[in-house]
């Protein structure tokens, strides 16, 4: 059990992730200086002014970059990809995602299953994800490979886009439609 829990910690400080699965970094997002300071070094980019809070995910860190004033609420899930090139999630400033947002950059190879477990194989190459300055996601919604949200653009609660939203344009429902202009 000890050399177990020693693997676990020397793990959770290396790992390219943060989440309530990394317990030995996860407790740093309860206090706001310390949340900063792993975010830094955990992320492509982080700024002294935003947020993610306790509950956040976030896996590939080093393949996300955060800019400024962005708040990232409990339950958010960032899948971030190792084969992107560049960023795999790009989120500008003054973005405000909801609770339990969640943002994927791939999909399994579904119709490449040999041997009747999708989990162990492949992914499709990934599909970079950006949410451009002072857009706003909406809790739950989960936003699919290669989308961008437009500037202020608002994405309503537990929507699911698959289609990249333009500036300015408010969109919801599954799959996330257009309903007026912000
Ligand atoms: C998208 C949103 C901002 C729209 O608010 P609004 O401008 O006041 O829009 P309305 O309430 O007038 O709704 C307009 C229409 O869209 C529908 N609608 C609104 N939000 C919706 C949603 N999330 N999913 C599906 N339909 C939605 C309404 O039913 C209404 O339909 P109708 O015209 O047929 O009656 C809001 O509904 C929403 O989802 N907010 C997110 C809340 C949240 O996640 N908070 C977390 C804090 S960060």
């Amino acid at each position: 059990m000890i050399k177990e829990l020693i693997e676990k910690i020397k793990f959770d400080l290396n790992a390219d992730r943060i989440g309530p699965d990394i317990p030995f970094t996860h407790w740093n997002l309860f206090f706001h200086k310390r949340m900063v300071k792993l975010c830094k070094r955990k992320f492509s980019s982080f700024s002294d002014t935003s947020g993610v809070r306790p509950g956040v995910y976030a896996v590939v860190c080093s393949k996300i970059s955060i800019g400024r004033n962005v708040i990232i609420r409990p339950g958010s899930m960032l899948f971030g990809d190792l084969r992107s090139q560049g960023y795999s999630i790009i989120i500008e400033d003054n973005v405000l995602l909801g609770p339990c947002v969640q943002i994927y950059v791939n999909n399994h190879k579904f119709a490449k299953d040999t041997n009747g477990n999708i989990y162990h194989d492949d992914h499709t190459e990934p599909k970079s994800v950006i949410l451009r300055k002072g857009c706003w996601i909406g809790a739950n919604a989960i936003i699919l490979p290669g989308v961008e949200i437009g500037e202020y653009a608002i994405v309503g609660a537990g929507s699911i886009v698959a289609k990249s939203v333009s500036q300015g344009m408010m969109v919801v429902g599954n799959p996330a439609r257009f309903i007026k202009n912000v």
